[in-house]
């Protein structure tokens, strides 16, 4: 396997809201296989124990697999060693998976009580993050111990949200997390965008999503420019276990997760940077 040698090369997302049904999993699906189309090298993490993602990606009895991502949490929560690639899938379209299972729900109460339980995901991710140019985490429908987890753990926040009145309110709570953990655990996190999905453009929801989302959190907040459209084919690819660029890549779903992907792409360079010039202010110190 590839060593990018350095983790400061490695870019942590996570893909988080606290509502399910949004589209985080078929979102992280089709960002993590669009950037490892432009041959870069992409883990994504499945930290939701439904492992919707992990049945989404072909492997539909997660139940049965012998190393998830609770096997790996849970023995660093007992201080046991890993292989932190024990259990890691590799999908045809050229990304790897770790997968989860109703496992995880379990650990995450056993987490509770645990020592240093916000860096759980950390510790793992560190042992892991030279093999990878990127790490895209899809987060459980809760603000709860997983998703707290993998803010402590990423870079970058993506947001996606559907073009609702009610879910754009919804992401206050959400923000004041990110902030909380930025302030607590995390100082590099940032969001790094939010991405309007399951829009019906014909109705122009869109572009009303875009002025409230505007007037309730300001002009500071990114908005991705090319909101995800609804799309039947997106649910027939998922049930197909392939992303959206293998399954239909001339239609409208695959043109905007196209874009998404050059967004986050031409944004990621800015992040290797930063992650090094506060390394040196920390040395500097
Ligand atoms: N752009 C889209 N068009 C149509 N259906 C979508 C789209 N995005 C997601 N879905 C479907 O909506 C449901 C919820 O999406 P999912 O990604 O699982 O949401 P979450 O992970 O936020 O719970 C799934 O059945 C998925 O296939
Ligand atoms: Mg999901």
């Amino acid at each position: 396997m590839r060593k990018t040698m350095d983790s400061d090369n490695c870019r942590v997302y996570a893909c988080v809201n606290q509502k399910g049904g949004v589209g985080k999993s078929v979102t992280s699906t089709n960002l993590s296989i669009g950037l490892a189309r432009h041959v870069q090298k992409i883990l994504i993490a499945d930290l939701d124990s439904q492992a919707s993602q992990t049945v989404s990606l072909g492997w539909t009895q997660p139940d049965e697999l012998s190393t998830t991502i609770a096997t790996q949490l849970g023995k660093l929560v007992e201080n046991k060693p890993i292989d932190p690639h024990e259990g890691i899938l590799h999908h045809a379209e050229g990304v790897d998976l770790m997968p989860s299972s109703i496992e995880l729900s379990g650990l995450e109460m056993r987490m509770v009580n645990a020592m240093s339980r916000e860096i759980v995901l950390r510790n793992y991710l560190a042992e892991i993050k030279p093999d990878y140019d990127a790490i895209i985490l899809d987060c459980p429908p809760t603000l709860g111990m997983m998703t707290i987890n993998a803010l402590a753990a990423a870079d970058r926040v993506i947001v996606p949200v559907q073009p609702e009145y009610l879910s754009v309110i919804g992401m206050a709570q959400l923000f004041d997390t990110v902030a909380l953990v930025k302030k607590q655990i995390n100082p590099g996190l940032q969001i790094e965008g939010v991405l309007i999905t399951l829009a019906n453009m014909r109705m122009n929801l869109a572009k009303n999503t875009l002025a409230i989302i505007r007037e309730a959190y300001g002009e500071s907040v990114r908005i991705f420019r090319h909101p995800i459209p609804y799309s039947t084919k997106v649910k027939e690819a998922s049930a197909a276990g392939k992303s959206i660029f293998a399954y239909e890549p001339n239609g409208n779903a695959a043109y905007a997760y196209g874009k998404l992907v050059k967004e986050v792409e031409r944004n990621g360079r800015q992040i290797g940077a930063d992650v090094r010039a506060a390394k040196e202010v920390e040395l500097s110190r």
